[in-house]
């Protein structure tokens, strides 16, 4: 099969996946092993600026399937975060954007990256997002750090046949975003005093925003934040085994909440006024992940 042709059907799911492994696997620099991948969302994507010795390749090279949104540039970067004069700072590997249900993808296309990637070796997955804000006491352009999530999305990246090589049948979701990494995210924000809040995400199918009267209904069932996106991620490297963290940047509050229409293009304005923010917590939660992951 040639490179452009890796088929994203769902019976070809395993080896699919296999297929991105090793390709990330052949384009990774001799003797790195990186154990930490990382999905950046809506305009979030140049944290990949702050890594050292990174070097990228398109995810057409590597079998994941591009988005046609803005914001998602579509190329894997593997490099070093948190590296400084004394310490070498740890490998990732980072997804500059993902595809998403709303795109026409099936949920396994969706999901094939970041199975890719915990096949490739990273038993880490750090899941960011732009996502609306719900919950009360949120304002645009703050960061949360995902505590769980409601798949509202109406499918799961498991449904169908299980095949038993990536995970069990029934997974348990009992703590989906892994309580330890959370407190390593809380004590970096507090050590370089970036407020970081802490709430449940709703992944709703979209691509239309809600209306005010679900934004009430979502609130009514427990959700701080909304989204399109990171549920079936999560699910799924749950599913592997893989911990997840889990951290969005509230780029606007939910519809009916602040008498605006929202946009995409607030989405993108608000994750590029918090991007130094964002990148400096990101990277100080890196350089903490270097001695439990
Ligand atoms: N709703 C759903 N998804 C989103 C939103 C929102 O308000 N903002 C960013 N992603």
């Amino acid at each position: 099969m040639s490179r452009a042709e890796i088929s994203h059907d769902a019976s070809a799911g395993f080896d699919a996946v296999k297929q991105s492994a090793e390709r990330i696997a052949a384009f990774l620099p001799p003797g790195a092993a990186p154990r930490i991948a990382l999905v950046l969302g809506s305009g979030l994507g140049s944290y990949a600026d702050a890594l050292s010795d990174a070097k990228g390749i398109d995810y057409g090279e590597i079998g994941f399937p591009r988005s046609g949104v803005v914001g998602h540039a579509g190329r894997l970067v593997y490099g070093r975060a948190g590296k400084t004069a004394s310490s070498p700072g740890v490998e990732v590997l980072l997804m500059q954007g993902r595809v998403h249900t709303y795109e026409g993808h099936s949920m396994q296309t969706v999901v094939l990256p970041v199975r890719a990637l915990i096949m490739a070796g990273c038993k880490t997955v750090v899941l960011t997002n732009a996502a609306g804000g719900v919950g009360a006491g949120l304002e645009a352009g703050d960061l949360v750090l995902l505590r769980d999530h409601l798949n509202l999305m109406g499918d799961s990246p498991l449904r169908g046949h299980n095949d038993d090589r990536l995970g069990p049948r029934f997974p348990d979701m009992t703590e989906v975003y892994d309580a330890k990494l959370r407190a390593i995210a809380e004590q970096v924000a507090a050590k370089l005093s970036i407020r970081l809040k802490s709430g449940v995400y709703a992944g709703l199918l979209g691509p239309q925003y809600e209306t005010p009267s679900e934004v009430r209904m979502l609130r009514g069932l427990g959700a701080d934040l909304v989204g399109m996106s990171t549920v079936p991620e999560a699910i799924v490297a749950r599913h592997m085994g893989a911990k997840v963290l889990g951290m969005s940047c509230v780029s606007n509050l939910a519809a009916g909440m602040s008498g605006q229409p929202l946009s995409h293009e607030e989405v993108t304005e608000t994750a590029n006024r918090v991007r130094a923010t964002f990148i400096k917590l990101l990277d100080g939660i890196m350089a903490e992940l270097v001695s439990v992951c």
